[in-house]
């Protein structure tokens, strides 16, 4: 294909799919596997499959990011998110008014949470990044939820010392993202359950079983923890109104894959007297093998915020790519990036939307060979993650800031008489 039919071959794509952005640029928001035709299956627990995100939007029941929306959040903020911008943040629910609501100067809170079954990867870290820049615009307070609780029920071979370790791991990289301590709060659920229990019981009344299995998929063989579990994570939805003593919105950055819960919680919202939590939801970072999402549970599938720069140069190497199988193949037919994981890393978080269009011409026209997508890639999630790796260091003091009781992690609940 030579660069001209390469060129054409974006700029088709790019009619199929494309978004207008405020500057009048063309912003892709085709993300890997779009319409590929092939079943998929989204859960908070697992997504398998090649992921369609224009059938999920249907199948959900969310909105598309439109243009309106990106224009007023930049009337609002000064400034258009890259994850916005290239639309990696691409569904809502009522985001449209969570901004009409801050624009009569009713302040909403952000919620967001992480279940500890794992060390942090470079997936969790976009909506926690995107959290930040939310709450640093809007000049926010957010809720940072660790479900422990989830990770020990859902996985049969999970155990508490192990969920423990990793909650103390991972609270180092939420800090490490540099949320404001005097806004934000992490609540830990086996520890902090005080501050959720009657809320998530309002919660759990009004949900039957047949509901929790039409939205979850739980079946009878699903334990009662788990079954149990979803009011939990409602509960953070409604705390905002009650510390403030008054109606208060709140909107939840997350990927699209914590979706059902809030389909739940918003169903029950307003006959508990709360407002609907409202969501703005992402894509998934794809896994380095090739399918599915980058996933703690699949080690092999991640790049660790914990792992060393060799380690990563190692994994980035070994990476799954849309490639052909030798030099010459690719000099001649050109890779395929829409499947390609590492193109999809530099798209979503390190190139500039110019530099991003030019490596999917360079890619499709054979002009450009893996290895050197790779290489740039190295050379940018090495210095990123280094950076990461020296906040944690100093968020190992800054724990109690963030706490909601103010105090240290202690693992010692044993009751004195
Ligand atoms: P968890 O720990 O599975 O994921 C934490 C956050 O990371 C998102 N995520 C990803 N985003 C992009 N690419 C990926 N490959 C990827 N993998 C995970 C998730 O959508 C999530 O936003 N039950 C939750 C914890 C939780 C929560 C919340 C999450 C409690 N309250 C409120 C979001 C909002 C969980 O286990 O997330």
């Amino acid at each position: 294909m030579s660069a001209e039919e390469a060129n054409d071959s974006v700029n088709r794509r790019e009619d199929r799919i494309s978004l207008q952005d405020r500057d009048g640029e063309i912003t892709s928001h085709e993300s890997p596997n779009i319409n590929s035709g092939e079943e998929f299956n989204v859960t908070p627990w697992e997504v398998a499959g090649e992921v369609d995100y224009t059938k999920l939007i249907e199948k959900f029941g969310t909105s598309l990011i439109d243009e309106t929306i990106v224009s007023k959040i930049h009337d609002l903020t000064g400034e258009i998110h890259p994850f916005l911008k290239n639309r990696f943040f691409f569904s809502h629910r009522d985001l449209d008014w969570i901004l009409r609501e801050y624009e009569k100067g009713n302040k909403f809170y952000l919620y967001t949470g992480r279940g500890p079954s794992g060390q942090v990867h470079l997936g969790h870290l976009m909506p926690w990044l995107f959290t930040k820049y939310l709450q640093d615009k809007f000049n926010v307070k957010l809720i940072f939820q660790i479900t422990d609780d989830e990770k020990f029920l859902y996985s049969e071979h999970s155990n508490y010392d192990s969920i423990c370790h990793y909650t103390y791991e991972n609270i180092l990289d939420i800090i490490a993202i540099g949320f404001d301590p005097n806004k934000t709060r992490i609540i830990i659920n086996t520890r902090d359950i005080n501050y959720l229990y009657k809320l998530s019981t309002e919660i759990a009344k009004r949900i039957t079983f047949s509901t929790a299995k039409a939205v979850f998929g739980f079946t009878n063989s699903t334990n009662i923890g788990m079954i149990g579990f979803p009011p939990i994570q409602g509960a953070p939805c409604f705390l905002p109104s009650l510390i403030e003593g008054k109606s208060t919105p709140v909107l939840i950055p997350a990927a699209i894959d914590q979706d059902p819960y809030w389909r739940m919680t918003r169903d029950i919202a307003e006959k508990l007297g709360y407002p609907k939590p409202a969501q703005i939801h992402s894509k998934f970072i794809p896994g380095l093998v090739s399918g599915g999402k980058m996933s703690s549970s699949k080690p092999d599938t991640a790049l660790f915020t914990v792992d060393d720069p060799e380690t990563l140069e190692t994994k980035v190497k070994n990476t799954f790519t849309g490639g052909q199988p030798t030099v010459a193949l690719q000099r001649k037919l050109g890779g395929n990036a829409n499947i390609c994981p590492v193109y999809w890393y530099l798209n979503y978080l390190f190139d500039s939307e110019k530099e991003s269009r030019r490596r999917y011409i360079d890619c499709t026209s054979g002009n450009l060979l893996c290895g050197e997508c790779k290489d740039d890639m190295i050379k940018k999630v090495k210095p990123f993650m280094k950076e990461i790796q020296t906040k944690r260091e100093e968020a190992q003091d800054m724990i109690c800031k963030f706490t909601v009781d103010g105090k240290d992690l202690n693992n010692d609940n044993t009751i004195q008489f």
